[in-house]
């Protein structure tokens, strides 16, 4: 995996701001966050013993950014990817209101120089697992160099779009493999202001294949993930939706995608076929909003089996 390593600060709200608006909040917390290192940590506690995770990241040479590798490496994610850069770490301001919603921001700090110039003569650091899963909190273009590498050894490539970029990354989309956007993001990507009716998130998918990618999954929310994929790799044409079981207890969805591509990346290394990878993605997702902070409720692989029992596959209906 290769992506950004973030220092969560939140507050909780009763409600989230609205713009000029202020709201007081409780106790200040801190977690440790980063779309990169929520899921690098989502795919570690959700592997069989024995399988590796590598995240390729930078933290700064601040005092977080010391903790943050050594906790990193605490969750089994090898040592070699988590690099240092002079600055100060990723941090990411975070609203969280009573049912669970958020508001984010992120300053990118070290995140941002993660860059293929930045890592020369270590680029084989990228080069590592069955399947390479990037979002969009680093620099394009040390995705696209991994997913370049990890094409031409035959891996894997996985895109979380998230944050949803301005207008669509053409390059990076035709080297994807699997697209894993929110129903924002996937907005964004066919560049509409406003979401989508939910019967009409089929059609929407549909469209995003027509990007490049080979097979697209939407998450949504509380109401499951929507997959569909073309001809070819990974696997044959399938499509559907899976549904988390009902009555999930919601304390945060920060992180609750990250738990969702992590898991998702993890079985689709270890040879699931989509429909499979996508059902234990929403099972881990389903557990991982129970605790505060973006990596507190990430499930370990017995919790996702036996979550796994409750998620229900079924059609995409037209619209
Ligand atoms: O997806 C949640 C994450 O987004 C947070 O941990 C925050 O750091 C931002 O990267």
């Amino acid at each position: 995996m290769v992506g950004s390593a973030n220092l969560d600060i939140v507050i909780p709200v009763e409600r989230l701001p609205r713009p000029g608006e202020t709201v007081l909040g409780d106790a200040r917390q801190e977690f440790w966050g980063g779309k990169g290192a929520n899921q690098a940590v989502a795919a570690a506690r959700a592997a069989r013993e024995g399988e590796r995770v590598r995240l390729v990241c930078l933290t700064g040479d601040d005092p977080g950014g010391a903790a943050y590798r050594k906790r990193l490496a605490a969750e089994g994610i090898g040592r070699g990817g988590l690099l240092r850069a002079e600055g100060p770490t990723g941090t990411a301001l975070i609203v969280v209101d009573a049912r669970g919603g958020n508001q984010i921001a992120v300053s990118p700090g070290a995140n941002a120089l993660l860059t293929p110039g930045r890592l020369r003569g270590r680029l084989q650091l990228l080069d590592f697992g069955r399947a390479v899963l990037a979002q969009l909190e680093v620099p394009q273009a040390i995705v696209r160099e991994a997913f370049r590498r990890a094409r031409r050894r035959g891996a894997i490539t996985i895109l979380n779009p998230a944050p949803a970029p301005s207008s669509p990354p053409k390059e990076l989309l035709s080297l994807t493999d699997v697209l894993v956007p929110n129903e924002r993001e996937a907005a964004c990507l066919l560049g509409r202001k406003s979401g989508f009716r939910p019967a009409a998130l089929g059609s929407a998918a549909r469209k995003l294949l027509l990007l490049g990618p080979r097979a697209v999954v939407i998450t949504a929310g509380e109401r499951g993930a929507l997959f569909i994929s073309g001809q070819g790799e990974p696997g044959e044409k399938e499509d559907g939706w899976a549904r988390p079981p009902a009555g999930v207890r919601v304390v945060d969805t920060t992180g609750a995608g990250d738990s969702f591509c992590g898991a998702l990346a993890l079985r689709l290394a270890e040879g699931a076929k989509l429909a499979d990878a996508v059902r234990f993605a929403v099972a881990a997702a389903s557990l991982s909003v129970g605790k505060a902070g973006a990596q507190g409720g990430l499930p370990r692989r017995h919790g996702v089996l036996r979550a796994l029992r409750r998620v229900s596959l079924g059609p995409i209906r037209p619209g």
